[in-house]
This record gives C-alpha cells, sequence and structure tokens, in this order.
C-alpha cells in the first residue's frame, strides 16, 4: 500500500478527478478527507472511500474563501491528528471568449483555481513545516502550458498552478514538504461532459492526443497518488504530464485540427 496511513485532503473531492484520487488513495490506505463546495456529491465519494476500507471526512467548504480553507485544516486535524498530503483539484470551467470576458468570469476561475490553491496550500503547508514532512499535489492542464481557445481564464490560471506548485518545492523542500504540479489531458468527467457527449466532437478532441483516446479519471489518479507517495521522494517541483502526449504534440493549433478548443456551446448545434 502506497499510502498506508497517511492523512490527506482532497479539494474538488466530490467528481471526476477529485473522487478517483480519493477513491485510489484510500485503496493505498489513506484517510481521505474531501473538501468540496459540493457536499451532497462529498458524501458519495465518502462513501464509495468507506468501501475501499478506509476513513473518510466530508468539509463542505470553498476554496476561495480563506476562513473555509483554516477550517478544513482544523477539522482533518481534528478527526485524522494531522495532515501528510494534499491535492488541489478543485475548478469552475467558465468558457468564453476573452474579447468577451466579464471581470466576475475572470475572478471566478482565478479565484477557485489559483487563489483558492494558494490558501489551500499554505494552510495546510503551514502544518506540514512543522512536521517536516508533506507533500502537495497542484492539479493543472495541458490547458497550463498551452492556450485553451474559448476557455475564459482557464489556462492562466492553470499556468499560475504550475508555477505555485514550483514554489513550494523551491521554498519548502529543503524543509520536507514536496511541490509538484500534475498536467491532466483531456479526460471524460462531469466538468468536461458537455463537450463529450457528441460522438463527433469526441473523436475531434481525441484527434489532438497522439495516443487517440481521451484519458480517464483513474489514469490522472495514479500520477497524483505517486506524488503523494514516498516512492516519490525524490520529485520535487516537478510537472508530471499525463496527457497521452497531447502538450508535446502540439496538434492542438495545427490549422485542419478541429478539435474545437473549450467552448461548451460548439456541442450546442
Ligand atoms: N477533465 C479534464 O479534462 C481536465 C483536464 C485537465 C485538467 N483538469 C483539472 O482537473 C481538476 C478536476 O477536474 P474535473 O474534470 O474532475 O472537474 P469536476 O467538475 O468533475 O470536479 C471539480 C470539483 O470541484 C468542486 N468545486 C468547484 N468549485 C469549488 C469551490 N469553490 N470550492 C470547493 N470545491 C469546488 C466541484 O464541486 C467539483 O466536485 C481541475 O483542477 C481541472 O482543471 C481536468
Amino acid at each position: 500500500m502506497m499510502l498506508k496511513g497517511k492523512r490527506i485532503i482532497v479539494t474538488g473531492g466530490a467528481s471526476g478527478i477529485g473522487r478517483a484520487t480519493s477513491i485510489l488513495a484510500a485503496r493505498e490506505g489513506a484517510l481521505v478527507a474531501i473538501a468540496d463546495i459540493n457536499q451532497k456529491m462529498a458524501q458519495e465519494t465518502a462513501d464509495l472511500v468507506r468501501e475501499e476500507g478506509s476513513e473518510a471526512l466530508v468539509i463542505e467548504m470553498d476554496t476561495s474563501n480563506k476562513a473555509d480553507t483554516l477550517r478544513m485544516v482544523d477539522e482533518t486535524i481534528s478527526a485524522f491528528g494531522t495532515i501528510d498530503g494534499l491535492v488541489c483539484g478543485a475548478i469552475k470551467l467558465v468558457p468564453g471568449k476573452l474579447e468577451e470576458l466579464s471581470e466576475d468570469d475572470w475572478d471566478m476561475v482565478m479565484d477557485i483555481g489559483l487563489k483558492g490553491y494558494f490558501f489551500c496550500a499554505q494552510a495546510v503547508g503551514r502544518v506540514m513545516l512543522e512536521n517536516g514532512n508533506g507533500s502537495i499535489v497542484l492539479i493543472s492542464s495541458v490547458g497550463g502550458v498551452q492556450a485553451y481557445n474559448g476557455a475564459g481564464a482557464y489556462s492562466v490560471c492553470k499556468a499560475g498552478a504550475i508555477m505555485l506548485g514550483q514554489l513550494i518545492g523551491v521554498e519548502w523542500g529543503g524543509r520536507g514538504v514536496r511541490g509538484n504540479t500534475v498536467c491532466p489531458g483531456q479526460v471524460r468527467t462531469p466538468m468536461t461532459e458537455a463537450m463529450f457527449k457528441d460522438p463527433e466532437i469526441a473523436a475531434g478532441r481525441a484527434s489532438v492526443v497522439p495516443m487517440g483516446r481521451v484519458g480517464k479519471p483513474q489514469e490522472i489518479a495514479e500520477a497524483c497518488v505517486f506524488l503523494l507517495s514516498d516512492r516519490a521522494s525524490y520529485m520535487n517541483a516537478g510537472i508530471m504530464q499525463v496527457d497521452g502526449g497531447q502538450a508535446e504534440s502540439k496538434m492542438m493549433h495545427t490549422p485542419g485540427r478541429n478539435w474545437g478548443g473549450i467552448n461548451m456551446s460548439y456541442t450546442e448545434k
């Protein structure tokens, strides 16, 4: 068991990649706190964690609210004793063209997906620094290394997450706290379902991936669990691409490729 006895928090753990990570972490022996704004779905994840024979805690919270992130830490310590690992994945995707993007939509994405990552990492990091031990995994995206057209502030937010992961690794690595970033490619989850439900569009999107298919949430969870574990003891300030080769191929923006960008309305034809 790669995470036997480790106490971890997964933000965005109610759904998609966060849920898959919570379940896999539990299978590998971790006690899992599921921190999410959606309490109902977080409870479902908690049930799935318990089915793996582990302990689960549900924390209803908003990552963009600093007080909530401090309470998240307190509740986890009360329940589990301390915190060994954090995975940040909470996001709200608000598609939009750059020329039309409103301040509110920009702020929502950046507040949840970047400032929220910082709040969570800082609150949890202080505990880990005191322990002299811990692993923080930030979920970014291919969109953090290549511009996702039509995705509003998403790519800027995800590029920031990569730098935050590097900063954590550089500032805290010498004190026992590793920071790393995972960059998933396209994965079918509730967030992207609107884009993948049309088979024609799904095929177009898969065609920009050298492996010819999109990813499964479990395939991203594997990377997160590895980085949380002591098996990744020398991985710090790193960027792990789990994308079937999408970022490296640069096919997304090749003329003639119909990748469609991150545009929910693209499916409403
Ligand atoms: N699905 C993909 O194709 C893909 C690709 C690359 C990167 N990612 C990244 O992976 C992570 C998970 O994405 P997903 O596809 O599983 O999405 P998802 O929508 O299935 O899950 C996101 C979770 O975040 C929660 N959330 C939203 N706002 C919140 C807030 N303010 N506070 C707390 N929780 C909040 C939601 O309730 C949900 O449970 C995200 O960071 C996303 O950017 C996803």
